[in-house]
């Protein structure tokens, strides 16, 4: 078997899927780390200070590239997976079986997928766009210039004229990606060749856990600013 023959394979796919998935999973926890340094409450010194090792240092760097190379695997392989499973259903069960089949979210990874991909796309505009390609000011932190990422969210969330419309659509692509990681972090164990009963119980705990914690964070953090928490 060839590297497109196995892309294109349904083990392959699934293989792609979970793999891609768990480093973004990877990918969320540092991200909702470093974003935390803003409930230090000290104007953004902290967290500006750490996004600014993010962004100037290679190693951070070339992950970003395998980043974004992970994410295209996953939303790619995540469509046509989507498309099969509809053409699929489309010749399927004549009684809808609803939950005692599977859960309401397993079901509806495609339409949760498509939620964070738009909430994705505004979030690179309002945020990575600036950050890397200009458009943003600067602040003095003991002498040395730094990008003042912690104004640019400041004024989005909080000052912004559509803020309302930007804080709901960061809840609501933070909730659909609370649905998603529920069932796709168990669901990449499944793959992996997890079958024994009491460690499947066990990765649906982690992912729950896992959901609450990452998602709780990610929510608060538009909520923070809007309700004028954060100085
Ligand atoms: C809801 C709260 C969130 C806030 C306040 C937030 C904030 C930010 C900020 C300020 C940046 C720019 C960082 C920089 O350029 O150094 C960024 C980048 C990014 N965010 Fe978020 N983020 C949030 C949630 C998410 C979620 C849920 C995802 C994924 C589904 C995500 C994916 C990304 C990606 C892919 C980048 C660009 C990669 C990078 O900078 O390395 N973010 N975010």
């Amino acid at each position: 078997m060839n590297w497109s023959h196995f892309f294109t394979s349904s083990v392959g796919k699934k293989l792609t899927m979970a793999l891609s998935g768990l480093f973004l999973v990877a990918f969320l926890l540092v991200h909702a780390g470093l974003n935390a340094c803003i409930w230090a409450n000290d104007e953004g010194v902290m967290f500006n200070k750490a996004a600014h090792f993010m962004g100037a240092n290679a190693v951070p760097r070339i992950l970003e590239i395998g980043l974004f190379v992970f994410f295209l695997i996953h939303i790619i392989q995540g469509l046509v997976l989507e498309v099969q499973n509809r053409s699929k259903r489309g010749m399927g069960y004549a009684v809808k079986i609803g939950n005692r089949g599977s859960k309401w979210y397993s079901r509806a990874m495609g339409i949760l997928g498509s939620i964070i991909l738009i909430f994705l796309v505004v979030h690179l505009i309002d945020f990575f766009i600036p950050s890397r390609f200009g458009g943003l000011t600067e602040v003095m932190i003991d002498g040395k210039p730094y990008h003042n990422l912690y104004a640019e969210m400041k004024y989005k969330f909080a000052e912004y004229e559509y803020r309302y419309i930007i804080v709901t659509i960061y809840i609501l692509g933070v909730i659909a990606l609370f649905w998603h990681l529920v069932h796709g972090i168990q669901s990449a164990f499944r793959t992996f060749g997890v079958t024994n009963h009491k460690y499947i119980a066990m990765l649906t705990g982690i992912g729950w856990a896992f959901a609450i914690i990452v998602c709780g964070a990610f929510i608060m953090m538009p909520i923070s600013f809007i309700a004028g928490w954060l100085s």
